[in-house]
């Protein structure tokens, strides 16, 4: 290498002197083609030479500087700490498979240095062996809070600021620059790359992070990598796995080497629901007497007795471990998946720790956010832990925002208990360092599809033995943990080994758009590729769908409105809901209104006060006959209370969650983000621009259309009643929560509805009433008409067509096919 160098600056200064001729030549007479041709070449090669003569320099420059940083004290700290880490202990074997093989999978348990210590093991290598500057190691994350936290870790181990040699990139915030050399990143945003870039031209090193947990992104991105690799034979790919099931991944590849890192983590002991009860009841029999909040523990006590669980068993001696839990089958546990958690059962649990436990943080394991922010507000209200001063109750969700999410991670101020109420978020990827208690519901919300009725629901449902495993381990990371699992042994044995992948449980439109912006031809071809292809009706619907809301044409390609879906990364129901809001200068109503559907609605429903919420609830609505509009203007209310100071006071009044409206605003914020990200606002022009329409509820229930198409239901006269029927069950029925279940007769001859949801009988969630006109204009495609017919609209841009689905659509409904 050095000799090459040396033999081509030999070169260059020998041709130097032609250069500087060549260029007077050519800047004083009209020289030679032959002269300037040389000279064009000569000039290449002396940029290449100072190109080459650069980078060892800055290679030098790189290893100088990891080899310096390595001299403080804090970071000496740091890596004797890393060399304790399991990871560690493979570093040797890890690098030669690396070396040796295009594709390998690592797997070892949670803790044991993947995420942190691999990538950086072939970063430092890369630095030492004078190779830095042209590695280029990409790690994905399938979650934005832990490609940032890792990426710190990372920093802090190594002495620097982040986004010099590591940084991130997620959804619209990135900490890197021209030196990073290591990336972490969501795989979202990887794929988003792929378009631009399918090669992954100058990525040296890819790994794959948390392909246990089979979303839908990793599955999909292991599709493309497997093609990738045979055009890219000098990229290294690394996956890596939390849980044991390494050989199906090995195997995808060509059965791929495996290394596995054997674990070191701290015994945590186990307890069951058995065991949390006689704990818990022995906490209340024994205070009960001398404690003021007696008539509550009571309460608690009889709460705990209203467990679903309970219920079942109601003549088995809570007190005597749950015998009649023999009794309980794989079809038993799943008719419980639906129910509810006892959030008392919950508090009592920390309750426990707080009082009989030793120092270290408790780590709370929900099925989703409305039993977050349920918890924090339950622990807020009772003050049940006495001061609250001394606890720091946390949440951490993967919608947060991702400024507020850093506490997470910092140690508490001295004789402070941190308490942290997490989703599944924080099973494998995100490491909680002082976590020693670990409170697991068991639960987790769960997307389902049904192919055949077209529902898709999401729920909590068991979590699998692997996550129950996954969560226990949360607790042993520095010390000795317990891991508190709030439901019995046997429910635990009856778990599923694994869960269902992702991409069998989910409806695939926004992936089958992303497919074709990859420009992988035909859908169904690409996905039996996958390494559990999805089944072929699942398929079929997705693409009808994007067809019907004018993404694809008739040929599967994508239109102009599915080429502006593809770039948002949102369900392009949702999508087009916001275009269409920005395009029609009815902006806010559809940031609002979108932001609920992606996340949750902020209407609570108090179970002993449920009469007065559904009064709050209608009264916004008015005679709109809709519970968007109701959303809409809670929403607005609440914008309004906030500047007085006052929205404690309407949220607590109307029956809203402070937390979810604020988790609203903040994904408004991030809407316009993504809409300013792809031109369709400019926020120089300020928000006015795009709201002339936004108080013209004739308006914002046309846009409702345009999003929530084709969930359509017609509305039918039956007596002094209303009949509804859909195209693909027939007669559905309106959920009790909405505000159209106590309309007997509707004004207009349509409601269009965000969900249908299928228990005791077929259900549609939030509804409004739309007009034909509405239906007939914003219903179906925005396709450019291909034969002419449509009405072309900003200029070209989009068109207009009363696509014959709609029509049908008016058609059949009409005339009782429907
Ligand atoms: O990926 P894996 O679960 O194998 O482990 P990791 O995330 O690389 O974490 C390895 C160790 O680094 C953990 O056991 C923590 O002690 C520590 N760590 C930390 O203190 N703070 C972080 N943000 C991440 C990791
Ligand atoms: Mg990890």
């Amino acid at each position: 290498m050095s000799t090459e160098i040396e033999e081509r600056v030999g070169n260059l200064l020998s041709s130097s002197q032609d250069t500087v001729s060549a260029g007077t030549s050519s800047s004083t007479s009209g020289n030679s083609a032959k002269l300037s041709s040389k000279a064009v070449e000569t000039a290449k090669l002396k940029s290449t030479i100072e190109d080459d003569t650069a980078t060892k320099r800055l290679n030098v420059e790189l290893k100088q500087k990891q080899e310096k940083t390595r001299e403080s004290e804090k970071v000496k700290a740091m890596i004797s700490f890393r060399e304790k880490l399991p990871a560690f202990k493979v570093k040797s074997e890890f690098m030669e498979a690396v070396a040796n093989n295009q594709v390998l999978v690592v797997s070892g348990e949670t803790g044991c240095g993947k995420t942190t210590q691999l990538p950086q093991f072939i970063l430092e290598e890369e630095i030492s062996s004078l190779r830095g500057v042209d590695c280029n190691i990409i790690c994905t994350q399938p979650r934005r809070i832990s490609a940032i936290s890792v990426a710190a870790r990372i920093c802090s181990e190594r002495g620097e600021s982040l986004g010099d040699t590591v940084g991130y990139q997620i959804r619209l915030e990135a900490k890197r620059s021209a030196q990073t050399r290591l990336l972490f990143c969501t795989t979202g945003v990887l794929l988003r790359r792929l378009v631009q870039d399918p090669d992954l031209t100058g990525v040296s090193h890819l790994l794959i992070d948390e392909i246990h947990e089979r979303g839908m992104n990793e599955d999909f991105l292991l599709i493309i990598l497997r093609d990738l690799l045979p055009r890219r034979p000098d990229l290294r790919l690394i996956l890596m796995s939390a849980t044991i099931n390494a050989e199906l991944f090995s195997k995808y590849f060509r059965d791929a080497p495996t290394i596995h890192i054997p674990g070191l983590t701290y015994p945590v002991e186990e307890l069951f629901l058995e065991d949390v009860l006689e704990k818990t009841r022995y906490l209340i029999k024994s205070e009960a007497d001398n404690f003021q909040g007696n008539s509550r523990r009571r309460m608690r006590q009889q709460d705990s007795k209203r467990d679903p669980l309970t219920d079942l068993f109601e003549d088995v001696d809570i007190g005597s471990h749950y015998k009649g839990y023999s009794m309980i089958t794989r079809q038993s546990l799943e008719a419980w998946s639906g129910s509810q958690l006892d959030l008392g059962l919950v508090e009592a649990s920390i309750e426990y720790i707080c009082r009989c436990e030793g120092e270290g943080a408790i780590l709370v394991f929900l099925s989703g956010w409305d039993e977050i922010s349920k918890l924090l507000d339950k622990i807020k209200a009772n003050n049940f832990l006495g001061d609250t001063r001394k606890f720091l109750v946390l949440p951490l969700h993967g919608s947060m925002p991702t400024v507020n999410q850093r506490e997470i991670f910092d140690r508490p101020p001295a004789n402070t208990r941190k308490i942290v109420l997490a989703t599944n978020i924080a099973e494998s990827s995100i490491t909680i360092d002082d976590v020693v208690y670990v409170i697991d519901c068991g639960k987790a919300k769960e997307t389902s599809y049904d192919a055949l009725n077209k529902l898709a629901c999401l729920l909590p449902s068991w979590i699998s033995k692997a996550s129950a495993h996954q969560r226990r381990g949360r607790a042993g990371r520095v010390q000795p943990g317990v891991c508190y699992r709030l439901y019995p042994k046997l429910i635990h044995d009856a778990m599923a080994q694994y869960q269902l992948p992702e991409i069998l449980r989910t409806p695939l439109q926004e992936l089958c758009l992303h497919i074709k912006s990859l420009q992988f031809g035909a859908i169904e071809s690409f996905l039996a590729k996958a390494l559990q292809p999805p089944d072929a009706l699942s398929v079929h619907n997705a693409i009808e769908l994007l067809k019907t809301i004018g993404a694809l044409d008739d040929t599967e390609e994508l239109t102009p409105l599915g080429r502006h879906l593809c770039t948002l990364p949102l369900d392009p129901n949702i999508g087009k809901m916001l275009l269409m809001g920005s395009i029609f200068q009815c902006l806010n109503p559809a940031l609002t209104i979108a932001a609920a559907l992606a996340h949750r609605d902020p209407f609570v429903l108090p179970i002993n006060r449920k009469e007065e919420a559904d009064a709050a609830k209608r009264s916004f609505a008015g005679d709109s006959c809709s519970d968007h509009i109701a959303l809409l203007k809670a929403f607005e209310g609440w914008k309004d209370a906030k500047r007085y100071g006052k929205e404690r006071t309407f949220c607590w009044e109307n029956f809203l969650s402070p937390v979810t409206l604020q988790m609203m605003e903040d994904m408004r914020n991030q809407f316009v983000d993504l809409l300013s990200d792809i031109g369709f606002v400019d926020k120089s022009r300020g928000a006015k621009a795009y709201n002339e329409y936004s108080n013209d509820l004739e308006m914002v229930c046309a846009i409702l259309c345009a999003g929530l198409y084709p969930n359509v239901v017609q509305c039918k006269r039956r007596g002094k009643r209303t009949a509804f029927y859909t195209k693909e069950v027939g007669k559905v029925d309106i959920h009790p929560a909405s505000v159209n279940a106590s309309v007997h007769l509707f004004p207009l001859p349509y409601l269009v509805y965000s969900e249908k949801v299928k228990t005791s009988s077929i259900y549609i969630r939030d509804s409004t009433n739309i007009s034909d006109y509405s239906l007939l204009m914003f219903g179906g495609n925005l396709t450019p008409s291909k034969s002419g017919d449509g009405i072309e609209m900003l200029g070209g841009y989009l068109h207009f067509s009363a696509s014959k689905s709609v029509l049908d659509l008016i058609k059949e409904t009409a005339s009782g096919t429907g």
